[in-house]
């Protein structure tokens, strides 16, 4: 019986392995060098831990499971609760601010389409305990620092910046009670997204009256951010925004990123937590998902039963970033997915054993080392040697009996004998 694989999922053979890999190990580069520390939590947690927070669409995408002791478990969806509940468990003890990455395997269950999977990896970079714009500004800084570490320009992707509380005033000041913010924001995160009919009927579900509809409209058609106090009047919460918005672009340009980045008043995030700066890193052209996004998050530790303390972070997936970079050609063409110092061959099968005691011999000294099982022909073990992608294949010959043997440099093609002894070194 052929059984498939499950939708959403993907298989990594080794040439794909090594581009997760090469994003992968670039992400953790790029996390070290702007002084995050790594982390990691469970891959499945209590389904209620992503019930609460994370916001209905979430909610709805949760791979979730009972366990033999009957608790209701879910996949991960998301590492953020995760890292609120861990901070909480330790905050007392933990130095401020807290600096932590991690690069989390997380499982939604969306309907699979270009960039969107059921499985998944996810960069994340969060700040806890700095309640200054200029966390904000150094994950922005540490996202773009990745993007351009990569080759990718302002001209590829951009990074666009808004306030939740602006839409926030905006959405209280008509009328909209606290309450039923959170479904709104779920559905003005699919603006562009749905067809604007569909856009319209469900808007007109959650808010029957044109007037406030038709501003919730203006409001998401804004582009430019002085357009913004306009529609939503005159607020503290708005100066406020403003004011934010304002700094972190000094410090953006401070930190030489800003031509990266664009304001965007209608950028509302999906996830229900964000509660001040937001951005969404977007690909130029095209109709790619988000290569990223995140915000500030203030109540979220208090939410999960911890203190009251400043938190601002960002994930990106490797999925619309992947094809993203191999529609530039970013992706180096010559990963390898084999790092061999050395090949041994045999020029005669009777040196056969040799070559296994030479071989084990290298690799305890740390050498990565291999050989073909079946001793053929030395120019057919020289071809393996060179699609193995070996530095040196060692070829063993008579030499041998006197402790010898030739080191043949694979780009070269520079051929020397050397003492066994002193290779083993
Ligand atoms: P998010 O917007 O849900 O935020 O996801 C962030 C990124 O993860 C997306 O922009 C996309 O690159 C990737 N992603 C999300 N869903 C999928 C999927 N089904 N398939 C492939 N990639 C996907 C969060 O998850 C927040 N927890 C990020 C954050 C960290 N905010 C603060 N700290």
């Amino acid at each position: 019986m052929k059984i498939p694989p499950v939708k959403g999922t993907r298989d990594f053979y080794p040439l794909d392995m090594a581009r997760r890999n090469w994003i992968i190990d670039g992400w953790k580069r790029v996390s070290l060098r702007n002084g995050f520390e790594e982390y990691d939590g469970p891959i499945f947690e209590y389904l209620k831990m992503f019930q609460l927070k994370s916001g209905d669409e979430i909610a709805e995408q949760l791979f979730s499971l009972t366990d033999r002791g009957g608790r209701e478990l879910a996949l991960r969806p998301e590492i953020t609760p995760t890292m609120a509940r861990m901070m909480n468990q330790q905050i007392n003890s933990l130095p401020k601010p807290i600096k932590w990455f991690s690069v989390p395997r997380l499982f939604r269950a969306e309907r699979p389409q270009r960039g969107r999977l059921r499985e998944f990896f996810q960069w994340n970079v969060d700040i806890i305990g700095v309640d200054d714009v200029l966390a904000d500004a150094e994950i922005i800084f540490t996202t773009i620092d990745y993007l351009s570490s990569v080759g990718l320009t302002p001209r590829d992707i951009r990074v666009k910046i808004s306030n939740r509380k602006l839409l926030a005033s905006a959405l209280t000041n008509i009328g909209i009670p606290e309450k039923q913010l959170y479904s709104l924001y779920a559905l003005l995160d699919k603006y562009n997204r749905i067809p604007p009919d569909v856009f319209e009927k469900t808007l007109a579900e959650q808010v029957p009256d044109s007037a406030p509809a038709k501003k919730i409209v203006d409001f998401m058609n804004t582009t430019t951010l002085s357009e913004v106090p306009e529609i939503v009047g005159k607020d503290p919460e708005v100066d406020t925004a403003m004011q934010e918005l304002a700094s972190l672009k000094d410090l953006l340009e401070q930190m030489g990123v800003w031509q990266f980045c664009d304001f965007y008043p209608s950028i509302v995030r999906g996830l229900a937590y964000y509660t001040g700066v937001v951005f969404e890193v977007h690909a130029v052209g095209g109709e790619l998902r988000a290569v990223g996004g995140g915000g500030r998050y203030d109540n979220l530790l208090q939410d999960f039963g911890g203190p009251s303390i400043a938190a601002t972070g960002m994930g990106m997936g490797d999925c619309v970033l992947g094809i993203l970079l191999e529609e530039r050609n970013l992706i180096p063409e010559d990963l390898s997915t084999q790092q061999l110092d050395y090949f041994i061959a045999s020029a005669d099968k009777k040196y056969f054993p040799k070559v296994i005691e030479i071989t084990a011999k290298l690799r305890r000294t740390g050498k990565a080392a291999n050989f073909a099982y079946k001793p053929t022909g030395l120019s057919k073990q020289l071809k393996q040697a060179s699609v193995q992608g070996a530095k040196k294949c060692i070829i063993i010959g008579s030499e041998i009996e006197s402790g010898k043997l030739v080191v043949k440099d694979m780009a070269t093609g520079e051929q020397k004998t050397t003492e066994l002894d002193n290779l083993l070194k």
